[in-house]
């Protein structure tokens, strides 16, 4: 019961020391056998080698998915091998960059937001990061916008948000789907009206396609109405058109919001590495934009890091179809394999000083020296993350951005603590003390001259 509770209340709390001793952990729970496994080549074999008998499980399923289960997020089998195919060459690097401009442009709406504060003002830059990535997924996905119901859809993206990530104890025991779950029936009416409102915008744009295609933006919705299915060519449904657009909505806004909320958490505790961020942010933010984010190399390994210790995505499952054996451990039909990205990447038998905060294991030939088997933020083998490029490049963009402009200390007395909630967010926020930087004159507002800490 106390388990049951503490999985409903923030599921990172059930991590105990010897998940982080010990390379697989077996237990039992209500749903059944389970193992929790840390180990490279058993998360190899699990992720990639003997991935066919490993699929992703009803529990995540229903918590990260909820709704979406035409979208690339939860599909299986033939329907997610086609998906995969269309969608592939949308995330791809070439098409990423071309997204930069639209990041940039999303993180300087931010910067004049910001400005437009007192010195010294105190904001809680969580729910200010969401605006941030949402701006970035309405610039990519739909570059005209939501169109003039754009506050309501915002606000139910949050409530969607907030409700979802809620594990259920009825989920846990394993209760049959039909029966309701309270939170469930609000995402249910959430999605509808979202559903209704992504119709209405693919109805303009499929006009536009039509009528003025030279007019048409090159954004997402176009690459996905163009990926469309036309009598048998392997395409897409509407129905996977429309799901596709709430997953990367679903996938992409809150896992790179949290990323950017714990980047700034983590540079406010380092002087030194908000000191190299910025003049790094001073010298690249310039120039051609497409490549700005191969430039910000130390940003870059900012961010790698900020997701090694506080991975968005911090618990990842499949179900086994048939017997295996991991590192010598008996696996069932029917057993749940947890890998969680959180434990992994602070694992004793594995981090040298894992819960520190140093870049540098990503700069240089540092980085071949990380199991690539360790190091799994994104996932690994056939269902990695699609949209990793696009996500690495967007948190660069923003994360420099913000640094170049402002300076940042969190409020004193705001303790931090991380929580479980689809995604790994700061528990009470993050509450954050800024001031406006002179880009004329970096030096006047460093940091120590603000009395901003310098640790
Ligand atoms: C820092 C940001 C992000 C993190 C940490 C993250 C993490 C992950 C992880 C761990 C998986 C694999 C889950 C599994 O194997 O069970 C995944 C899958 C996925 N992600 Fe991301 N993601 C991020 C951003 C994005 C963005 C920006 C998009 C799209 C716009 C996206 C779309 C997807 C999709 C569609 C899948 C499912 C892929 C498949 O099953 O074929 N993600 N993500």
């Amino acid at each position: 019961m106390a388990l049951l509770g503490a999985l409903k209340r923030n599921p990172l709390e059930c991590w105990a020391a010897p998940h982080f001793e010990r390379p697989i952990v077996a237990g039992g729970l209500p749903i059944g056998h389970v193992l929790l496994v840390h180990e490279p080549g058993a998360i190899r074999r699990v992720l990639l080698d003997n991935a066919v008998n490993y699929r992703k499980d009803r529990l995540q399923r229903r918590v990260l998915s909820a709704g979406l289960s035409d979208g690339l997020l939860s599909a299986e089998g033939e329907q997610w091998r086609l998906q995969r195919r269309v969608i592939a060459p949308m995330f791809a690097r070439r098409t990423v960059m071309d997204f930069a401009p639209a990041m940039l442009a999303a993180a300087e709406a931010l910067v004049e937001r910001w400005s437009a504060l007192e010195d010294g003002a105190s904001i809680d830059v969580a729910p200010e990061m969401a605006k941030v990535t949402l701006d970035v997924v309405e610039r990519t996905i739909f570059s005209d916008g939501f169109g003039s119901d754009a506050e309501d859809i915002r606000k139910a993206m949050t409530t969607y948000f907030n409700t979802i990530g809620r594990i259920s104890p009825l989920d846990i025991l394993g209760v049959p789907d039909f029966v309701p779950r309270l939170g469930r029936l609000r995402v249910q009416a959430t999605l509808r009206f979202f559903e209704k409102e992504v119709d209405r915008v693919i109805s303009v744009r499929r006009r536009m396609l039509a009528e003025q295609p030279d007019q048409a933006p090159r954004d997402l919705l176009t690459h996905l109405l163009e990926a469309l299915d036309t009598g048998g060519s392997g395409g897409l449904t509407e129905a996977e058109v429309r799901s596709n657009i709430l997953t990367f909505i679903a996938a992409g806004h809150e896992t790179t919001a949290n990323t950017l909320s714990w980047a700034l958490f983590l540079l406010s505790q380092s002087g030194e590495w908000r000191e190299r961020v910025q003049a790094e942010a001073d010298r690249e933010l310039i120039g051609p934009v497409e490549d700005m984010a191969d430039r910000l190399v130390e940003t870059r390994a900012v961010i790698e890091e900020t997701v090694r210790l506080y991975p968005p995505i911090a618990a990842i499952s499949r179900v086994a179809l048939d017997r295996d054996e991991l590192n010598g451990e008996r696996v069932r039909a029917g057993s749940l394999i947890v890998i969680s990205p959180y434990v992994l990447h602070r694992h004793r038998l594995l981090w040298d000083r894992p819960d520190a905060f140093d870049p540098r294991r990503f700069l240089g030939a540092a980085q071949a020296t990380i199991d690539r088997f360790a190091y799994l933020p994104f996932g690994t083998g056939p269902r990695k993350c699609i949209g990793s490029s696009f996500a690495l490049q967007e948190a660069t963009l923003v994360l420099a951005t913000i640094v170049r402009h402002f300076a940042f200390r969190l409020r004193p007395g705001h303790a931090v603590w991380p929580m479980l909630r689809v995604t790994l967010r700061p528990a009470n926020g993050l509450p954050m003390v800024i001031a406006m930087r002179s880009l004329r004159d970096p030096d006047r507002c460093r940091p120590a001259e603000r009395g901003l800490p310098n640790s």
